[in-house]
């Protein structure tokens, strides 16, 4: 079964043709990075005109290269919610356009449900229920896969994103947005017990994240030395928040994994590319005796793979949209459509 998938959540129009979910035959990216760099973080009505400009030009490319044509499709995935509404409205619209002309079933995806089925597309063995740390620039979630298309979330941010703060304490010390990558790179040359940084506690929930805490610790830090004329050394404060980022999610996940009984354990979401994450991630779960399944670092960004394979399990079990699919910047996960 083909599927052809779009994706226009945030700064990244994305096109992707899958055989059967999981074989990509295709995947075009094109990303805004370096235009919304200049304004230190997405501008919204700049990522909209970006993706009315170019998603058919990666649309058609994606269909070229998957050596089929739009014929050949069996449904049209695309991304309608969370993001940017101007954003997704793009993706949407030009999804309900191709599926009007062409006779084509039209599939809704969750971009977070898109993030989790990354993990199918490398990991072929893996199949629900199991559980995932979801973490990307808007979300940070702990979530029970019960199926392809069934989900329940047992741990969320209770204010930033895991991503947003690997964003802003890069930006506290001086990297272009988006700073995640950055402190990834500087934390290769850091130690990262150079500079202590807190371990915020929830109340109330034992696997809610809270994130805001770390950034002002982290911007208190750098702004005090600068005005002391002290030396904040980049690299160690980047490790040092590598480090603490990698901590809080890892010790919730594993403790959540235990308190359900899940054995499996799955990363996704842009923060999946951390190598930090990835790393505190694979030795607890070696440690525990789980099984960990994490994207390759291509699939671990924003991309149409992962909403074309998503768009396969929704296609399969019944999802389906009109022509009044709408968009939306919030949804629960629990509910993805
Ligand atoms: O999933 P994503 O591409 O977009 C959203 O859906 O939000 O996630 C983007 C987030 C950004 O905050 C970015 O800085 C972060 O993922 N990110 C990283 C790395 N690569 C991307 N954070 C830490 N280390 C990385 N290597
Ligand atoms: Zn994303």
């Amino acid at each position: 079964m083909y599927i052809l998938g779009i994706e226009s959540s945030c700064d990244e129009t994305a096109a992707s043709v899958s055989l059967d979910g999981v074989n990509i035959l295709s995947s075009v990216v094109s990303t805004q990075i370096e235009e919304h760099k200049k304004y230190g973080g997405v501008v919204p009505e700049i990522a909209s005109r970006r993706h009315c400009e170019n998603i058919l030009d990666v649309v058609d490319e994606a269909i070229r290269k998957s050596g089929l044509t739009l014929e050949d499709m069996d449904a049209v995935a695309v991304t309608h919610a969370p993001g940017l509404i101007g954003a997704l409205l793009v993706g949407v619209n030009f999804a309900k356009g191709l599926c009007l002309a062409s006779g084509k079933p039209l599939v809704p995806v969750h971009h977070l449900t898109g993030h989790i089925a990354s993990n199918y597309i490398a990991h072929h063995d893996l199949k629900p229920p199991y559980l995932c740390l979801v973490a990307s620039g808007g979300h940070s979630h702990i979530v029970e896969v019960l199926d392809y298309t069934k989900f329940r979330i047992i741990g969320r941010t209770r204010d930033d994103a895991a991503g947003e703060c690997f964003d802003k304490c890069a930006r506290a010390l001086g990297f272009p947005y988006p700073g995640g990558v950055y402190i990834d790179k500087a934390s290769a040359d850091g130690n990262p017990d150079t500079y202590p940084l807190p371990h915020p506690k929830v109340a109330g929930s034992e696997y809610d994240f809270s994130f805001s805490g770390l950034k002002t610790a982290v911007i208190n830090k750098v702004h005090n030395a600068q005005q002391k004329g002290e030396n904040i050394c980049c690299n160690d404060m980047a490790a040092s928040v590598q480090k603490t980022i990698s901590e809080i999610l890892v010790v919730k996940t594993i403790a959540a994994a235990k308190a359900y009984g899940y054995k499996k354990i799955a990363l996704a979401g842009g923060v999946s590319a951390n190598s930090g994450v990835r790393n505190a991630l694979s030795k607890a779960c070696a440690e525990n005796g789980f099984e960990v399944f994490m994207p390759p670092r291509e699939l671990c960004g924003d991309n149409g793979a992962m909403i074309a394979c998503q768009g396969y399990f929704n296609f399969i079990n019944g999802i389906r949209a009109d022509s009044s699919l709408n968009a939306a910047a919030t949804l629960s996960i629990e509910k993805p459509l």
